[in-house]
């Protein structure tokens, strides 16, 4: 198994504002051995740790992120939606991410974003460059994404770095798309998977990863069907140690 068994969704995206520095923090802190986080990109390139192509849902500003450039949106507070205690949290650059995840010794699982505003080559090219310059262990990162070209992008340049596929439904062809893509894992909408996608997924050898788990009871059944990890909003109440 790459990550552990569970996972904090955008670092906890329940005990904490999804896809911030504090968040990170708090998944430390609860004794989450890994994280995930979404990057996303403005539109002056800056790469960000951000979900939405919007403002809209987590700050007081309107607009999409394509429209942005890093010193519009620096400043703004996307704390104060989850808690007042959050109120000092601002949007952070992949790089400033990167940094404190490896300060707080946490394995990531880094979904690469993309958005009808911009191509794979454009956020995955300067992922990369961010990736060669500061990870250390690579051991303890697993990429992933809902689009293939993004993971053929990857397997072309970087293909030592681990990388799972994204669907909500897993496709029929599943085993030939990872085989093709060199694939890790395959990520699932916990919804949708089956018994027998389980136990086939299991039996090629690749890691299986659902999202998005709040449940214990659901939680459990899923680890009956040989999961390797469960991506949660919330793993205090899924187990956490802490
Ligand atoms: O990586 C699992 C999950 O994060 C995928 O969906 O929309 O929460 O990024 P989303
Ligand atoms: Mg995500």
């Amino acid at each position: 198994m790459i990550a552990s068994p569970l996972i904090a969704h955008r670092g906890a995206s329940l005990l904490a504002p999804e896809n911030t520095l504090g968040a990170m923090t708090k998944t430390r802190d609860i004794g989450t051995p890994w994280v995930e986080i979404d990057v996303n990109r403005l539109g002056d390139g800056t790469l960000v740790m951000f979900h939405d192509d919007q403002l809209g849902r987590l700050t007081s500003a309107r607009g999409r992120l394509c429209d942005q450039r890093w010193e519009d949106v620096q400043s703004l507070d996307i704390g104060s939606h989850f808690s007042a205690d959050y109120s000092g949290e601002r949007m952070a650059r992949l790089s400033q991410a990167l940094d404190h995840i490896q300060a707080l010794d946490l394995g990531l699982n880094l979904e690469i974003k993309v958005y009808p505003e911009f191509t794979p080559e454009q956020i995955v090219f300067d992922t990369i460059k961010a990736l060669d310059t500061q990870w250390h262990n690579f051991g303890k990162l697993l990429i992933s994404s809902f689009n293939t070209e993004v993971l053929d992008l990857l397997h072309h340049w970087r293909p030592s770095w681990q990388c799972g596929h994204l669907w909500e439904r897993i496709p029929n062809d599943w085993a030939r798309r990872a085989d093709a893509l060199n694939l890790v894992s395959v990520h699932c909408d916990h919804r949708f998977l089956t018994p027998e996608l389980a136990r086939s997924i299991r039996a090629s050898g690749l890691d299986l990863y659902c999202y998005t788990v709040n449940d214990r009871e659901r939680a459990a059944q899923l680890m009956d069907l040989g999961v390797d990890g469960i991506i949660t909003d919330d793993p205090v109440l899924l187990g956490s140690t802490r």
